[in-house]
């Protein structure tokens, strides 16, 4: 048996839980949108042909923000054609993801559905094919109150009130290959930096992002985000980070560790961001934005879109089925997430339905959740307040990728409204549980509320849409209250939720 031991103190905080961790995407891409959230004539479609079945699942969800419209798609978009009388828009070639773009959905669908779902929006711009010229046009058309051409279009079109959108991509991976508009660092930093002042010329207070690395291991990573930001420091607010996992020659142990490897990206961005601020001299403090992350198995979905003479619309691409281990794992990046909350104040788990996504839906059937979906909705519906800085001491585990790591990782958040404190917890280790002493100080603890777990068995179980239940959080029963302690025990490769009551110490 393996043992852990987690000091928790109200009075050690770390940072407010930013709501915007628990951020999803939707891009056009395969069947997010169309037969995702959007299918007129499906049985449970409303008016607008918004899928009632998944707006539920998408508010059990927890979802708080949405990014949109890509990804890759954006880079070669023209968001015009996406509004408008639907009978008159233009139907193009995503260039992207070698599909046929029907732009029967667009903006301003976009921003009904959100607000039937009542989610914030993150806006990207096209930097690829496009520049600051049509981005300013999008934050007309999109944000200004009316008078102007763009923006009575927009009233024209049945959106009277302005949508007020606040976060804004300046463009997505633009230092990927596969990107269409690649640029350079350099090249890249300086059209963000000119179209950031542009659009601040409109609205000073936007919160803009500009694009980091595509992934940790792409090979000008680090200096991509010294010179992106040595031309933009002053003009954005954020630099994204994006990040999949998968197991790599079936090596289950450094796959449950991957939050080692998001931890470690996490350090860098922030450590080069700064570094550049410290030599401009700047008392500013660049976010981060991982507006990308999940589990993803690029190998068996290759991540080049599909080729020749077919352009199909809405083709099954990315439709990952996950095990109770990818939803171990998704457990353990949101514990990195929000361990790291004082720098990551938004996040995106990539992507939102049928597209390496939580829901998943049959065209014309039902909808239904991954894995992954339950530790994602645990964790945005009880993280809350602040989150704790946790001390951890006990066992470590040895893994092929990362070396020597610990082998329950933890994150504790505490809210002062409610009086609830809860821990989030990964068991890291294939075939070991861990004696794991939760130990409060600084709060007198009042009582446990509930423990469940994922995973600890069948760690390849996969919901379907014929068994939906297959891997679910059940009770753990093994939690006990001893004084200012609980003791619990985490299954091998499991994540588990505590949560407990206290109230805080007053002297
Ligand atoms: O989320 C799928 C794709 O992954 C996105 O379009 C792109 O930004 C990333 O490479």
């Amino acid at each position: 048996m393996n043992t852990a031991r987690l000091s928790l103190d109200p009075r050690r905080r770390v940072a407010p839980v930013p709501r915007r961790l628990f951020g999803s995407f939707v891009e056009h891409l395969g069947r997010c949108v169309y037969t995702g959230i959007y299918e007129p004539g499906h049985p449970t479609a409303d008016a607008d042909g918004f899928r009632g079945d998944v707006l539920a699942l998408v508010r059990e969800l927890g979802v708080t923000t949405i990014r949109y419209p890509g990804g890759n798609f954006v880079s070669s978009y023209r968001w015009e054609d996406g509004v408008g009388p639907v009978e008159a828009r233009p139907a193009r070639l995503d260039l992207a993801w070698h599909s046929l773009e029907t732009n029967a959905f667009g903006l301003d669908e976009f921003m009904s559905w959100l607000d039937r779902a009542d989610l914030e929006p993150i806006m990207a711009v096209n930097l690829g094919t496009r520049g600051t010229a049509e981005a300013v046009d999008l934050l007309e058309y999109a944000n200004h109150r009316g008078g102007s051409h763009l923006a009575d279009q927009r009233r024209a079109n049945g959106a009277a009130d302005p949508y007020g959108i606040r976060l804004w991509c300046l463009g997505n991976e633009m230092d990927g290959p596969w990107q269409v508009g690649q640029r350079s660092a350099t090249e890249y930093g300086r059209l963000a930096a000119q179209t950031a002042k542009a659009m601040r010329r409109f609205d000073p207070d936007l919160e803009l992002v500009a694009c980091g690395s595509s992934h940790l291991g792409m090979p000008t990573f680090g200096s991509w985000e010294r010179d992106v930001l040595t031309e933009a420091y002053d003009d954005v607010d954020l630099i994204s980070l994006h990040a999949y996992y998968q197991p790599v020659d079936d090596d289950l142990p450094s796959f449950l560790a991957s939050a080692e490897d998001m931890d470690r990206y996490i350090d860098a961005v922030t450590a080069i961001a700064d570094s550049v601020g410290a030599i401009r001299r700047s008392t500013k403090k660049i976010m981060i934005a991982f507006d990308e992350w999940n589990v993803w198995y690029q190998s068996a979905t290759p991540s080049t879109p599909p080729s020749g003479e077919d352009w199909p619309v809405a083709p099954r691409l990315l439709e990952d089925h996950y095990s109770v281990a990818d939803a171990v794992v998704v457990g353990g990046l949101l514990i990195s997430l929000l361990r790291h909350s004082d720098r990551v104040t938004a996040a995106c788990q990539a992507q939102l339905v049928n597209v390496i996504a939580p829901i998943m839906t049959e065209p014309g059937g039902s909808a239904w959740r991954q894995t992954i979906f339950h530790p994602f909705a645990r964790t945005a519906r009880h993280a809350r307040g602040a989150v704790l800085d946790v001390l951890r001491d006990g066992s470590t585990t040895t893994t092929d990728r990362y070396g020597e790591v610990a082998a329950v990782d933890a994150v504790s958040t505490w809210d002062d409204s409610t009086g609830e404190m809860t821990v989030f917890l990964v068991n890291r280790v294939t075939d070991t549980p861990a004696e794991v002493t939760v130990d409060v100080s600084g709060a007198q603890l009042t009582g446990i509320i509930e423990c469940v777990t994922v995973g600890g068995t069948d760690l390849d179980a996969r919901n379907t849409a014929d068994g939906p239940d297959h891997a679910v959080p059940r009770p753990n029963d093994t939690a006990q209250q001893a004084d200012a302690a609980v003791r619990l025990t985490l299954p091998p490769a499991s994540w588990t939720m505590l949560r407990m009551r206290a109230t805080e110490a007053t002297a």
